[in-house]
């Protein structure tokens, strides 16, 4: 059992409602107020109005995403390392970008980035809240430090990262004019551009930097997730989980993990500066959807297994919640109800530079 040893305020009501049917907080039985905490994932992506969807711009991104011409020396694409095959992350601890050859933990070379790369999948959907609306909601807070404020802004820094894909030859100033004129010179590309962003006038003059952060923008919005075991659950269906599922949704909510792990991903997305959770860094909140696809875990991908990192919290000061019995198997059962294959995972066979689809992998 895990052991409460302190009631959160926020989590009062639900322990109250929890024990009325005589069942405890670690019961099979679906009576919390589930929807307090989390959301079923929306089944269309979200886009901001400074950046509408339209299916060109989403091709568009997609073949920028996977190719390598985005790299300072043509040989790594965004897809090196969040790739379909992991989950759209990469399976590795640490990830391998210039120097690279290969994919996913086959993948060899020397530098490594300082942390692991997390999923692109449901970023159109970071920092939802339970029950927010999704009428102008605005997705903020990326990267396990939140430092980039929205896609768009997180887009144009791998570009720019030395280990990740600018390498050596030009310098961080250089490079993205180097990559705008790249672009500009490949007849497809432009043809691509002026379709994507048709209410400006583009020829192989003005594409800029932005246009480019925004087709990746755009592209990755639409890769989420819906319609999980999970997210039938929580709409209504409690067929939907087994018994043992059940057990670890409540244990999820009364151990305390809900206090930072809700919404529709699982996940606040904050960082508690004040509040080392595990490795002794403080990193935000990150989401558990798809979580067996996603394997390591933890912002340095030091925990190979989803048992293991769930084991982490065990004897945690803030958490106050001890891991005995059967609550590892619990939670981790129920964590995987949330896994779904309804996400987009094509991997296209050509991109317009003519450059190997997806770097050298
Ligand atoms: C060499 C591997 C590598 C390449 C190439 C790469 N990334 Fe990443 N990506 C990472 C790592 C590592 C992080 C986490 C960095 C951090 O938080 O400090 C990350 C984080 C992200 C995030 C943040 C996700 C979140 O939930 O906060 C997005 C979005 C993303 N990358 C998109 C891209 C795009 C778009 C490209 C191509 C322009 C790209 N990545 C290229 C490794 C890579
Ligand atoms: C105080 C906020 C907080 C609470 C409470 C919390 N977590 Fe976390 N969780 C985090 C943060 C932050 C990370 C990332 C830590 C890191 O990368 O080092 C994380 C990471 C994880 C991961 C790995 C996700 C990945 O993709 O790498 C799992 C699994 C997880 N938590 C499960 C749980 C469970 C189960 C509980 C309850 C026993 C719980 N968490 C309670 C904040 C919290």
């Amino acid at each position: 059992m895990m052991r409460i040893q302190t009631l959160f305020p926020l989590f009062t009501a639900a322990l109250l409602t929890a024990c009325e049917d005589g069942d405890g907080a670690s019961g099979s039985t679906p009576s919390q107020p589930y929807t307090d905490f989390f959301s079923a994932l929306p089944t269309e992506a979200i886009h901001p109005a400074d950046n509408p969807f339209n299916q060109q711009k989403f091709e568009l991104g997609e073949a920028l995403f996977w190719d390598p011409i985005l790299s300072g020396d043509q040989n790594v694409a965004c897809a090196s390392c969040h790739h379909p095959n992991f989950g759209w992350a990469d399976g590795r601890a640490l990830s391998i970008g210039v120097d690279g050859k290969g994919l996913g933990p086959d993948r060899t070379g020397t530098k490594a980035t300082p942390k692991h790369a997390p999923t692109i999948m449901n970023v159109a959907f970071t920092g939802l809240d339970a029950g927010e609306s999704t009428e102008g909601f605005l997705a903020t807070g990326y990267f396990w430090d939140l430092r980039a404020d929205s896609l768009e802004q997180q887009a144009l820094e791998p570009i720019k990262n030395q280990i990740e894909m600018r390498g050596v030859r030009f310098t961080e100033q250089q490079i993205l004019p180097e990559i705008v004129n790249r672009l500009s010179g490949i007849p497809e590309y432009v043809d691509m551009f002026s379709h994507a962003f048709p209410a400006e006038i583009i020829s192989a003059d003005n594409i800029s930097q932005e246009h480019i952060a925004k087709a990746l923008a755009t592209f990755q919005r639409e890769v989420f997730s819906p319609n999980s075991r999970f997210d039938e659950f929580i709409a209504g269906n409690d067929a939907a989980l087994t018994s043992q599922e059940i057990t670890g949704l409540n244990k999820f909510i009364n151990g305390g993990c809900a206090r930072c792990h809700s919404g529709p991903l699982l996940a606040d997305n904050v960082l508690r500066e004040d509040q080392i959770v595990i490795n002794f860094e403080a990193v935000r909140t990150p989401s558990l959807r798809n979580i067996s696809q996603t394997a390591p875990y933890m912002h340095l991908g030091d925990s190979s297994t989803l048992n293991n990192a769930i084991g982490l919290y065990e004897d945690r000061g803030d958490l106050q919640v001890t891991m005995e019995d059967d609550d590892v198997g619990d939670l981790a059962a129920f964590l995987r109800s949330l896994d779904s294959e309804n996400f987009y995972q094509e991997i296209p066979t050509r991109v317009p530079s003519g450059l190997k689809v997806g770097g050298n992998i």
